[in-house]
């Protein structure tokens, strides 16, 4: 097969995209802060589930100095339920940079770009294309599918992809193409069942003619992930209120707020029961002995969560304290003291430990699987509701 000319590649992917274009919400009213939030949302993120959270996201900091005026826990809160919480810090870093750096406006040079946090070659490249025209690639997964079928490379290097991309892009509209190809991988050109007859450039693609599209690119080796168990101490006092503390940073799901835990240990072949790692690391929390004044009243259901490199299974253990117990808890871990009473935003950004009813805990950055074990503690305690 002779090496397809890049015009009628062009000709044939842009033709394709006029036509079939999704009408996604960050494809109207573009500017270069909105096309950066959809495409740090869409990293790792299908479409579907990022477009309600995208359409929140502008209503809540519409530009720059809004988002770079807003507290962390407001932007956290903004992502919760998309994942990989670093994008949304990440987010938040550069809209600061962006202001104090750069005078306010995003720059349109990938390389610049490229300092800001966050932003990768596929970033930069996505941005300085669709928002400024900058001729350059944006190679993202999708993509890498399409040119490792185009050129019938099991493993397509990074630099042997770059190149490709750069030779096809339409230097005149580099956004549409870069966004047209990723669409392709997403809606025609798809891992399992790729629909080649309705296939724009099947005509240009190697694997089609050599009958090997679905085996390219080759899979990639991905490693199991660690599994993990953890016991979590869910304290809560007879107010309904819930003692949670922040996860340090930088680490998996920085920032964000959990009932406090720790892993459980093998010793030997035996584990120590949940009750008393829970009860440990309350200890732990307070500084104080074993004294934390709760006592263990019950076990909710073990709740699983996958992440990229750790899959873990959290047993939650309810420990019932008496409100100044629990208040006692939050001062010692470096909470503030009476500021948390009412309210469930804490205003001090370095406190560690807040007690917070479990209303109000719809209003903190909790991952997904900490609102499971919140969601089990409200049935929990209306089961024993007097
Ligand atoms: N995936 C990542 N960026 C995208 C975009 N701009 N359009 C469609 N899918 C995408």
């Amino acid at each position: 097969m002779k090496t397809p000319s890049p015009q009628a590649f062009r000709r044939a992917l842009l033709r394709h995209f006029d036509r079939t274009r999704r009408d996604l919400p960050w494809r109207s009213d573009r500017t270069p802060y909105r096309v950066l939030v959809s495409e740090v949302m869409l990293q790792q993120t299908r479409v579907e589930t990022a477009a309600p959270y995208y359409l929140r996201w502008i209503r809540r900091f519409p530009g720059w100095e809004t988002l770079a005026t807003a507290s962390r826990d407001d932007v956290l809160l903004a992502w919760k339920g998309l994942g990989y919480y670093a994008r949304a810090s990440n987010l938040h870093r550069t809209a600061v940079v962006v202001r104090e750096r750069h005078g306010g406006r995003l720059p349109r040079d990938p390389a610049v770009l490229r300092t800001l946090p966050g932003v990768g070659e596929y970033t930069a490249g996505a941005v300085a294309s669709i928002a400024f025209g900058v001729p350059v690639p944006a190679v993202d997964g999708n993509v890498r599918r399409v040119l490792a079928r185009l050129l019938d490379a099991p493993r397509p290097s990074v630099s042997q992809l770059r190149a490709e991309a750069a030779r096809l892009l339409d230097p005149r509209r580099p956004g549409d193409f870069n966004e047209a190809l990723m669409e392709l991988g997403a809606t025609v050109c798809t891992p399992k069942s790729p629909r080649c007859g309705a296939c724009p450039v099947a005509a240009h693609c190697r694997a089609r003619s050599a009958g090997t599209v679905l085996e390219r690119p080759a899979p990639r080796r991905v490693p199991k992930p660690r599994r993990a168990e953890y016991a979590v101490a869910v304290a809560v006092d007879e107010r309904r209120r819930a003692l949670l503390v922040r996860r340090p940073e930088p680490g998996l799901l920085a920032g964000m707020w959990e009932f406090p835990g720790a892993e459980m240990r093998v010793a030997g072949d035996e584990r120590s029961p949940p009750e008393s790692v829970a009860q440990a690391a309350l200890a732990r929390l307070a500084g104080l002995g074993p004294a934390v004044g709760g006592k263990v009243a019950g076990r909710l259901r073990p709740v699983r969560h996958v992440f990229t490199h750790l899959a873990v299974v959290y047993h939650p253990v309810v420990v019932a304290c008496r409100a100044g117990a629990l208040d006692a808890l939050e001062r010692a871990a470096g909470g503030l003291e009476g500021a948390s009473a009412g309210g469930a935003r804490p205003a001090d950004p370095t406190r560690t430990a807040v007690v917070v009813s479990l209303e109000d805990l719809a209003h903190l950055a909790v991952p997904v699987a900490q609102q499971k074990i919140a969601a089990q503690l409200e049935g929990w305690l209306r089961d024993r509701a007097p």
